[in-house]
């Protein structure tokens, strides 16, 4: 029986990554908590309510887990809303508890990674027309301003913006995020001004805080052609992949944002970050589809027999993570990286311990090739409000009961946890948590 351990470099970052609107509760005061109460936008008419009332103050019990747990780093995002809840007014009670969670990280030695726009806006910003309006660089920008003004004592490592391609697709392509429109060219608009946020964020902190660490998460998608033989798939593939991935990192590898509707020149963006966050959670086939005219008529899917999550929502591909950090790499040679998210929605916990020990044998294979992956932030602690999908995924380490609050651990905390103590993965653990895959991965 072989015995061994794929271990990281001294100092790797191991943590778990939540946003506010997810665990906060009571987050009324943005679009989201709008749109979860009108009527068909969210499965089952589910609503955030108390999420993980994590604002009543249940975050002190999560972070205790997460430091049992192991881990020394913790990604969250702060809520705009809480904190600029009108155009002309701070919250410094909201900011205070802020300060508090992030001081609760740092007593429990661990490092907090914080998010300054995860998704939601403020219903103020929501009036003024979002991410539409071109003024709102200079609003995104005076929040900026003012939250790491006041939480720099706690924090250095910042997300500016997470994840902008996919609200980008699920607002303004695909309807599923609010404003629920279907609007290439408003896509394209939305896109440059999120841009331009981050680019202005960037500079505001460097000001502020000049030894802070910037960067942004992106949502990667490997895409692979359904059948390579076929042109139109090989044409859709690359649209979808230029579409979804690309944008973003263009304007900030030479300050032109570049899409399959078009180039826009945004010249400030240019080298507006000192690391990528990477969020990997499967890659895509891509075929061609004429029904589909709102995303490039590019349909993404899993094929049959893919090792599918519970609602088909993602697939097991590991090798799709080291292919993003080879990405990584080669688009932005010896810039850092982490990723800043990776997982998988699974209630009973059958399928997570195998996507997590083969996704983190494919990390240890870039990080071996001296790749600078500095961290790994799982998706996610604890099961929380999933946006349009409600409660009807599970993507938590730690299960939760929205309605009682209470939690329970799922075997893959445990094996998490292993993994964080020993700063790598080893045999003994995939034995023990996911022996189906220990031939595989431990050949003789
Ligand atoms: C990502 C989001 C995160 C969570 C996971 C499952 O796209 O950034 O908030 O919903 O998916």
């Amino acid at each position: 029986m072989p015995d061994a351990t794929f271990h990281f470099p001294r100092g790797f970052l191991w943590g778990t990554a939540t946003a506010a609107h997810q665990v906060e509760g009571n987050n009324s005061n943005n679009n989201w908590w709008d749109w979860e109460n009108q009527p068909g936008h969210i499965i089952n008419g589910q609503k955030s309510l108390n999420a993980c009332d994590w604002w009543g103050g249940r975050w002190q019990e999560d972070f205790d887990r997460a430091a049992d747990g192991g881990q020394n780093a913790h990604r969250l995002s702060v809520e705009w809303s809480r904190i600029q809840p009108t155009p002309d007014s701070w919250d410094e009670n909201a900011l205070e508890k802020y300060l508090e969670m992030l001081r609760g990280l740092h007593v429990r030695n661990i490092l907090p990674m914080v998010t300054l726009h995860h998704f939601t806006d403020p219903l103020w910003i929501t009036d003024l027309g979002g991410w539409e309006n071109p003024r709102i660089v200079q609003y995104f920008e005076k929040f900026v301003r003012k939250t790491v003004g006041t939480l720099k004592e706690s924090v250095n490592l910042w997300c500016t913006i997470n994840e902008p391609n996919v609200y980008v697709l699920e607002s303004y392509l695909a309807g599923h995020f609010p404003p629920g429109k279907k609007d290439i060219k408003l896509a394209r608009q939305v896109m440059a001004n999120m841009v331009r946020g981050h680019a202005a964020a960037y500079k505001t902190i460097h000001e502020i805080q000049p030894e802070a660490r910037v960067g942004y998460a992106l949502h990667y998608r490997p895409v692979i052609p359904a059948r390579n033989w076929n042109p139109l798939d090989r044409l859709a593939a690359r649209l979808h992949y230029k579409g979804i991935n690309m944008a973003f990192p263009s304007a900030i590898s030479d300050g032109v944002m570049k899409s399959p509707l078009g180039n826009d020149r945004i010249a400030e963006a240019k080298d507006t970050q000192d690391y990528l966050g990477l969020n990997f959670y499967s890659t895509f086939h891509v075929k061609f589809d004429l029904s589909n005219p709102g995303e490039f008529f590019t349909t993404a899917y899993f094929p049959k027999g893919s090792d599918l999550s519970d609602s088909g929502f993602n697939a097991n591909t590991p090798e799709g993570l080291f292919q993003s950090v080879k990405w990584a790499v080669r688009t932005y040679p010896g810039l850092p990286i982490i990723i800043t998210e990776n997982g998988i929605e699974c209630a009973d916990d059958h399928i997570r311990p195998r996507y997590i020990a083969q996704h983190i044998r494919q990390l240890w294979r870039a990080v071996n090739y001296n790749w600078p992956v500095k961290g790994y932030f799982h998706w996610s602690l604890v099961d929380n409000f999933e946006w349009e999908r409600g409660w009807s995924q599970r993507f938590g380490l730690w299960a939760l009961d929205p309605e009682t609050q209470e939690r329970s651990k799922r075997p893959s905390a445990d094996l998490y946890a292993e993994i964080c103590k020993e700063n790598g993965l080893s045999s003994h653990m995939v034995r023990k948590y996911c022996p189906e895959i220990f031939d595989e991965m431990f050949p003789v």
